[in-house]
């Protein structure tokens, strides 16, 4: 029988899992920290596109963002309330290296420091993404992602960072969503640094997937005993109806925004489909980087929101395929599809076509119009949509597929890039103006389903 998705699968429990089943939650350093000028950050490509007039829905900026940067002890005594025995992070790189000094900002390193210090006296594994999206502003200013010399200045970050922490992070994840960085940044310039054109962002693209293999053999030689990984954007691709054409328009979709990346990563170059349809907008590709990006890593992590119907829409370059939006779906407030079965459907694919070992959901989360009513927040939606998946997930493990861990995207509400404050994604309500954190109905579900309640 199917599933409908009204169902909900309530006998779900922790003991479904293997007993060292990763549960975790997500964030990002430019999302919650704020504090953008303490302590010696300098500007990042996000502060620089959210001062930008018309970028950000709300005119808001991640300067203040949760604050973490001040309520981090909070924080982590909220991911620990919670039960949970890891929690990923990423490290704002403007806080480590200025552009002035050759050396790194003693100031930053200790805040982090302290953070992951603040982990482990929690019982909370540190899961560290070396790269969400936070480019040093001085870099950009050198070309960014587009110059190659770029994964060079990446390289003595991830050297200084590993050194320095690598004493207590095991969990290393060299970039998150390079799609996002590479395609929102530079292809439809939704994201910082806001560029327009196709054959900039892949070959942005490119180096930050060489980025990605230069530092595996680099985190492995300061860390020992470290499990490396990426953290990608994957979406299932489904033709919006069964015409030869819509299934063509489905699988070109497809070959650019899943095995532009899963393929190179996993040895066999970029897609000849992908290939053909970009043609001289493909990057340049200098001897010896498709080996590097293929580097053998130890897990691979998966972030997850929603499945993507595709149509045959001959005038649109280069895919000639447009992404439609069937009445007939259940979806967010953001409008994002809700889709458990999308995220089984796109974790076995993985694991059939490549050789990816162990695979992480590294985020999976939904947004919805939370409201703070008599100091609780009931989103009933959020917590469902929470049981679905892991349900789901459940049943994926149960089929074979090697899901070692799941991070829900994100322990607390914040800056949700292009769209503001306007989007909440919290397991924990943030109202912005007192900073105050209320644990949501859905993060006490999760809270009492890891502690196996
Ligand atoms: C992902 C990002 C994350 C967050 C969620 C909602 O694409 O990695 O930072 O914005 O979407």
């Amino acid at each position: 029988m199917t599933k409908t998705s009204t169902d909900l699968p309530m006998a779900i429990q922790r003991s479904d899992f293997a007993s060292d089943f990763v549960w975790g939650v997500s964030t990002s350093a430019y999302q919650i920290e704020g504090a953008a000028a303490v302590d010696g950050r300098v500007p990042s490509i996000w502060d620089t596109f959210s001062a930008r007039p018309g970028k950000i829905r709300d005119g808001s900026t991640g300067a203040v963002a949760c604050d973490h940067y001040h309520h981090w002890e909070e924080d982590l005594d909220l991911a620990q309330s919670m039960g949970l025995n890891a929690y990923r992070f990423s490290i704002a790189w403007p806080r480590i290296f200025n552009g002035v000094d050759a050396q790194p900002n003693a100031k930053g390193l200790a805040f982090y420091s302290r953070l992951v210090d603040g982990m482990l006296a929690r019982g909370l594994q540190p899961w560290c993404t070396l790269y969400h999206w936070d480019l040093p502003q001085y870099i950009e200013d050198q070309g960014g992602w587009n110059n190659r010399a770029t994964v060079d200045l990446y390289l003595q970050y991830v050297d200084v960072i590993t050194r320095h922490l690598g004493d207590r992070i095991k969990h290393w994840i060299t970039h998150n969503e390079p799609w996002c960085t590479a395609m929102h940044g530079n292809w439809d310039g939704m994201h910082a640094p806001g560029n327009k054109s196709l054959p900039l962002a892949l070959q942005v693209c490119h180096h930050v997937l060489l980025s990605h293999g230069r530092a595996v053999p680099l985190i492995r030689a300061n860390v020992p005993g470290a499990k490396v990984g990426i953290a990608l954007s994957l979406h299932p691709v489904e033709p919006a109806s069964d015409s030869p054409a819509d299934a063509a328009a489905a699988s070109r979709h497809d070959a650019l925004r899943n095995r532009w990346f899963l393929d190179v990563l996993y040895g066999r170059g970029y897609p000849a489909e992908a290939l053909a349809l970009v043609g001289e907008d493909a990057p340049v590709v200098m001897p010896g980087d498709l080996e590097a990006i293929a580097v053998q890593c130890d897990f691979l992590g998966v972030n997850y929101y929603f499945p993507e119907v595709v149509q045959n829409a001959p005038d649109e370059y280069p895919l000639r395929a447009e992404i439609v939006y069937p009445q007939d779906r259940q979806r967010t407030d953001f409008g994002w599809e809700v889709s458990p079965q999308g995220m089984v459907t796109l974790l076995e694919r993985v694991a059939r076509d490549y050789l990816v070992g162990d695979l992480y959901v590294t985020e999976s989360g939904s947004s919805y119009d939370d409201h703070l009513e008599h100091g609780a927040v009931i989103d009933t939606q959020r917590r469902d949509y929470l049981i679905r998946h892991l349900a789901a997930m459940r049943d994926a493990i149960a089929g074979g597929s090697r899901i070692k861990g799941y991070f829900a995207w994100s322990l607390l509400d914040n800056f949700e890039w292009a769209e503001g404050y306007l989007r909440r994604f919290g397991l924990t309500y943030i109202d912005y103006p007192t900073q105050r954190r209320i644990i949501k109905q859905s993060g006490q579900w999760y809270s009492a389903f890891v502690r196996g309640h």
